[in-house]
């Protein structure tokens, strides 16, 4: 079996307690014979600029570029409100991101049947639900220049974001898009704002010429992404894959998770392209959960999005299938049961905390492995 490196940036917030919860799984599937997965720490976010100043160290950016995959917690958090905005702990991530070249971030939503009544939409709607956004991450607004805020010198001042893509960014984005949807439903609806913006009209255009050149057997759409969000909460089950830009996908993929019960729940991967000599590709894994500042070190956050996004990193850095599957049914197992942390529990239910919950999964895991 060969051994995995990993490296775990906790982060601020929540992030160490539920990344607790990955520690403790990683420990137990190396020593069932799941895997051998060596794992080194990092700081990234508020922790690190309390640390050294920055919101990452080049040191752990080089660690980063060297595991075989990044699992990442969370960053962020009011403590932090008042660093220089080129240290804030966000900056981290978004360092990571962009050094690492990190251009594709899947982000499935999935309704875990024990969860269908959790949503914020009738169970009918989200029963069964399974899309994947797939959200461009090192483009567009998030990182265009200039990027300033200028005092005008008249007791004005003007802020500016640039939204940049270029043909290859959005061709490769593309490409996942519709690769993904070849294992899925074989559909993909691209997201953007062509009646506004000009890199509406490029992407557009240049999603239309991948499909065309090389994906004419998967349907293609095309919808204006702000009546793409109304569809969302309308139909969510219309969607397989959904393909945005940056800013829409951060956005249309805070929606598509709260589809499915809660934020708690959901997790993501972030790709880089496969190097042709090792054949390996950059990764990291995140929940798309944030910080969650407010309930920070209680105990109580839930665990199951930082899992899955473990999980996943079996799933694309290391194609360990059964392991994937054994997780994600363990997972939907523990809530069958009835078990939820607080933010998925509906009234009248008791709900456990953090740690509970991780034990709860490696349980099941347990009952299902015998
Ligand atoms: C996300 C987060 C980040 C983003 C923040 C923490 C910078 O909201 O991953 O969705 O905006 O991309
Ligand atoms: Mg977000």
């Amino acid at each position: 079996m060969p051994t995995y490196n990993l490296l775990l940036l906790p982060g601020d917030g929540i992030g160490p307690e539920v990344m607790a919860e990955v520690r403790k799984l990683i420990a137990w599937m190396n020593s069932h014979g799941m895997g051998t997965f060596a794992t080194e720490e990092g700081l990234c976010g508020g922790c690190a600029y309390d640390a050294h100043g920055v919101a990452v160290t080049d040191e752990v950016v080089e660690k980063a570029k060297a595991a075989d995959a990044v699992i990442f917690g969370s960053v962020g958090g009011p403590k932090w409100d008042k660093v220089p905005y080129e240290h804030r702990p966000e900056a981290g991530l978004l360092r990571l991101r962009k050094d690492l070249q990190l251009y594709a971030n899947l982000r499935p939503a999935v309704t875990y049947p024990a969860l269908a009544d959790a949503s914020s939409l009738k169970r009918e709607l989200v029963e069964g639900l399974d899309i994947m956004i797939l959200r461009e991450l090192t483009g567009g607004v998030y990182f265009g220049e200039p990027k300033t805020i200028t005092d005008l010198g008249n007791g004005q001042k003007r802020a500016v974001d640039t939204q940049v893509y270029d043909t290859y960014e959005i061709e490769r984005i593309a490409r996942v898009a519709f690769e993904l949807a070849r294992k899925r439903r074989n559909k993909v609806t691209s997201m953007e704002k062509r009646n506004v913006m000009k890199t509406g009209v490029l992407w557009n255009e240049v999603v239309g010429q991948v499909h065309a050149r090389e994906f004419k057997d998967v349907q293609l759409e095309h919808v204006l992404a702000d009546a793409g969000a109304m569809q969302l909460v309308r139909n969510p089950k219309q969607f397989d894959v959904i393909v945005t830009d940056n800013l829409f996908g951060d956005m249309l993929s805070d929606v598509a998770a709260m589809l499915t019960g809660s934020l708690g729940m959901l997790a993501s991967a972030s790709l880089g392209e496969v190097d042709p000599k090792t054949k390996k590709r950059r990764a990291l894994y995140e929940p798309v959960h944030g910080s969650a500042p407010d309930i920070a070190g209680k105990g109580i956050a839930n665990p199951i999005a930082m899992i899955a996004s473990f999980a996943m990193a079996l799933r694309y850095s290391f194609g360990m299938i059964r392991e994937t599957d054994l997780i994600e049914a363990a997972i939907a197992a523990a809530l069958a049961q009835g078990l939820r942390t607080a933010d998925i529990a509906s009234a009248g239910m008791q709900t456990i905390g953090t740690a509970a919950m991780g034990d709860a999964i490696i349980g099941e895991m347990e009952k299902l492995a015998a």
